[in-house]
């Protein structure tokens, strides 16, 4: 069926042409510069996903190694930039402390833009987590990888192996994925050339929502209150009855099971603990109710719903989901940022009016 051009979701509208990631909605396929979600999260490191994304943008940092090493240089600048701004985000949740530090940025920064913008997110993010509970910062190391250095200044302990492994999946499982809203927003700001940072805090902004980057913490809440296998039912009926959204179900996009679940369900069952066996239950039972109340329209288990898992499994609170997701998703903002600005035309669509008009005739 054609797309309506007056949809209020844009649903099936193409808004840009992209060489960075596909999302095939009907085969279930996320490809990110012609390489397979499996693959990419199988063999590499988030680094390595930063310079896939980039490449062709910033030819200085085409690989993984050197993207790792400037990264680690860039979050002590970020560091020495944000740490001093930490006390203007005082009682603010997380996300919206690192709205707040984003926008702190420069234009003028030295260190360039879209690295620094990467770089930024877990220094910012730890240091709120960390505020949150009464403490310090901690600076970056700056040979660490990524997401090591995360769990480092976050916790201020070396991480495990494990932990570093998961969350590092995870980083590079949601880096890019399309013209999503966030990434939309991006490119939006970055047409009119309002620069890297400006389109980041409005990329932030975008990802906030509950219906977006927002979903995981309420996906653990209805875990949660739910409580017991014996309830899951009686649960979902009574929200899908009062016209609830169960949160970490449905997509845009896809029509088929979001590939991204998979793969971080696979990265949850290779950490210890946790609660994966009982939210399996849920989703069957979820998926389940779903079919029956919405027999319109396919709605299956999307990233979001095994992403609480995984970063409740590594210990994680709640509140720095939507953040730590940021830390991830700049990767694939950045991307569509530099090749926004390549077209250099600035993105300017049209509405239909619907609202009264002047009568000439008085
Ligand atoms: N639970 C219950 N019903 C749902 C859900 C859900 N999770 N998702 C969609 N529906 C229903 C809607 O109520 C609507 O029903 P109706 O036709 O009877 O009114 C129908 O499905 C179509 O809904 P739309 O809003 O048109 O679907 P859309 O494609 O615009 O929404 C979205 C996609 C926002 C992800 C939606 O599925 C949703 O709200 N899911 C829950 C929030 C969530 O998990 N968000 C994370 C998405 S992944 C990401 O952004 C990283």
């Amino acid at each position: 069926m054609a797309p309506d051009p007056t949809s209020a979701g844009l649903d099936g509208i193409v808004a840009a042409e992209t060489a960075i990631s596909n999302v095939d909605g009907m085969a279930g396929q996320l490809i990110l510069r012609g390489i397979p979600l499996d693959r990419v999260a199988e063999s590499l490191r988030f680094e390595d996903v930063v310079a896939l994304l980039w490449r062709g943008l910033d030819d200085a940092l085409s690989d993984g190694d050197t993207v790792r090493a400037e990264l680690g240089s860039a979050r002590s600048h970020a560091f020495d930039r944000l740490a001093p701004l930490l006390p203007a985000a005082a009682g603010l949740a997380p996300v919206e402390g690192l709205r707040l530090l984003l926008s702190a940025l420069s234009d003028e920064e030295a260190v360039p833009h879209h690295l620094l913008a990467v770089a930024a997110m877990p220094v910012a993010v730890t240091a709120l987590g960390r505020a949150a509970e009464g403490r310090k910062p901690l600076p970056p190391d700056a040979t660490a990888g990524h997401a090591a250095d995360f769990l480092q200044m976050l916790t201020g302990e070396p991480p495990g192996d494990d932990a570093v492994s998961a969350l590092d999946t995870y980083l590079a499982t949601v880096a890019d994925h399309g013209l999503n809203a966030s990434t939309f927003a991006a490119r939006v700001i970055a047409s009119t050339r309002a620069g890297v940072f400006s389109s980041v805090v409005g990329a932030l902004c975008a990802l906030k929502g509950p219906l977006h980057g927002g979903a995981p913490g309420p996906v653990l809440d209805m875990l949660d209150e739910i409580g017991d296998p014996a309830a899951i039912d009686g649960w979902l009926a009574a929200r899908l009855a009062s016209g609830e959204r169960l949160m970490g179900f449905g997509h845009r996009v896809y029509q088929v099971r979001d590939p991204r679940a998979d793969v971080l369900k696979a990265a949850v069952r290779r950490l210890s603990g946790g609660r994966l066996a009982f939210a399996e239950q849920v989703e069957a039972r979820a998926l389940a109710a779903l079919a029956r109340h919405k027999t319109k329209r396919s709605l299956q288990t999307n990233v979001e719903f095994y992403t609480a898992l995984l970063l409740d499994a590594i210990g994680l609170p709640r509140t720095l989901f939507t953040p730590v997701f940021a830390i991830g998703r700049v990767a694939g903002w950045t991307a569509h940022i530099l090749e926004q600005e390549k077209t250099g035309r600035i993105i300017r669509p049209r509405s239909r009016y619907i609202g009264p008009v002047p009568d000439l005739a008085a």
